[in-house]
């Protein structure tokens, strides 16, 4: 019998927000399929494995590898001049030290309670899966988003505010936009709300705080309702509460954008847009969340989606044990933000380790990457016949990732059909390899594609065409 479950997403589908945007997506790129969290197959016993200098039992969950793992000790966020550090400082720079902690070093390997459960992810949710996100072991994981330390976050901040920023990791496609490890920055402002909390009095001092963020003269369209019934407000929220909490987000992150977009269109001088900048605000849905919203920024012709946000769901605060409080929280990713900015072409490049790249940029300046030089790529073709065992994209994407690492440049699924009268399956990846900084030898190639094909046969033993 042949068990697969690779139904590839032609349409991405993100599941820890649903909203219908077909925009690019910067935040949450979660995609998948598959709604089990069982492990599958894994007959070798694993040692233990060594993250960051500790050492962490391995069981049938664990599907961390050496690509993945080589990437963990890089912390690109502590280098100042890297292209994602600075925008990571310009957001810093937005939000007073007064009011809002920054947590910069945090590690990346979480339970599987703070990267989902505290977050009152359901049971079942996609982003659970073996196929998805990385495991250590069956509790833990390398976190798959920042908002894995809102509870510890929302316990342990001196102020009232906090900003995590931080590398997170998500199995998924190989693509010029799309890296097994990337980076967000998460935020959340809280108030206290107590029995002897008066609402309308609370509201009217969150409202005078909003009115003392600098207004922008950015383009603004928010047409929805603050809430209803497709996004509601908590139950135990006044109107008043929601609507003020609402609005000091949205303005203090709409002045977050319009110094990032500012910056850029100095470094664009004679070249920068002339056309006002225009953002929007749009429902979304995240579980840890309600109401929640994403906002969208117009640039160079396309909606970019930004930032996840919202007002946080009164089960964050219980999991962390947090009493009386009400707030937001917004997350974002920042390599897409990072490559629209500066104009770089290739998710990759921000790995690199050639002072060509790195000595391109400096800390507080967001400048237009300079192209070293482009290098022709060359394509293979992998087609087999599925086994017995199950296999997903994501499985095929990490077989490559370990065996040939940043020299891949995309990889795509160009071909797939089921043979009537076997009933056996057929499918044909085509992988890109392309260095970024030298031409890559034919053997070389083939030595690579042939490792990947092995490794193929002999973990899911699939019959090569
Ligand atoms: N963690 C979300 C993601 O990776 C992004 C996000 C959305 C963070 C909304 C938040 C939030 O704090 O309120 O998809």
């Amino acid at each position: 019998m042949s068990s697969m479950n690779i139904n590839i997403p032609r349409l991405r589908i993100t599941v820890y927000r649903q909203v219908l945007s077909p925009s690019l997506q910067i935040c949450c790129r979660f995609s998948s399929t598959t709604t089990t969290a069982t492990a599958t197959t894994n007959t070798t016993t694993q040692p233990n494995i060594k993250i960051l200098d500790k050492d962490y039992e391995t069981d049938q969950w664990t599907n961390v590898g050496p690509a993945i793992l080589s990437r963990v000790p890089r912390k690109l966020l502590l280098q100042p001049s890297h292209p994602l550090s600075i925008i990571k400082s310009i957001i810093e720079s937005q939000f007073s030290h007064k009011e809002y902690t920054s947590y910069n070093n945090l590690s990346p390997i979480v339970s599987t309670y703070d990267n989902f459960d505290s977050l009152n992810f359901p049971q079942n949710h996609p982003g659970r899966s073996r196929t998805d996100t990385y495991y250590v072991n069956k509790n833990t994981v390398l976190r798959t988003h920042t908002s894995a330390h809102q509870a510890t976050a929302f316990q342990n901040s001196p102020t009232p505010g906090y900003l995590i920023a931080a590398d997170v990791y998500r199995r998924d496609e190989i693509d010029r936009s799309h890296y097994p490890a990337f980076h967000q920055m998460e935020g959340a402002r809280t108030w206290d709300l107590n029995e002897n909390t008066d609402p309308q009095e609370l509201a009217r001092q969150i409202d005078d705080l909003t009115a003392k963020i600098p207004r922008t003269d950015i383009r603004i369209v928010d047409e929805k309702p603050p809430f209803h019934e497709g996004n509601p407000k908590q139950a135990h929220h006044t109107d008043e509460v929601c609507i003020a909490v609402g609005n000091h987000m949205k303005r203090t992150l709409e002045n977050v954008v319009t110094e990032i977009f500012n910056r850029a269109s100095l470094a664009a001088g004679e070249n920068a847009s002339k056309e006002r900048l225009q953002v929007r605000w749009i429902d979304a849905y995240f579980p840890f969340t309600s109401p929640s919203w994403e906002m969208e920024v117009f640039w160079n012709g396309d909606w970019l989606e930004l930032f996840g946000s919202g007002v946080v769901q009164q089960e964050v605060f219980d999991s962390a044990k947090v009493k009386n409080k009400v707030g937001w929280a917004f997350g974002l990713g920042l390599e897409r933000l990072a490559m629209v900015l500066f104009g770089i072409p290739d998710i990759r490049l921000f790995w690199s380790e050639n002072p060509k790249f790195l000595r391109q940029f400096e800390p507080g300046v967001v400048s237009h990457f300079k192209p070293f030089s482009t290098f022709e790529g060359s394509t293979r073709d992998i087609s087999f016949w599925l086994g017995d065992s199950q296999l997903h994209e994501n499985d095929f994407m990490e077989i490559v990732r370990n065996k040939a690492g940043d020299l891949v440049e995309s990889v795509e699924l160009v071909d797939k059909f089921t043979n009537r009268k076997t009933g056996r399956t057929s499918l044909c990846f085509r992988i890109n390899y392309n260095a970024m900084d030298r031409i890559l030898k034919r053997d070389d190639v083939n030595v690579l594609n042939d490792q990947i094909r092995s490794e193929l046969q002999a973990r899911f033993g699939v019959d090569m065409r």
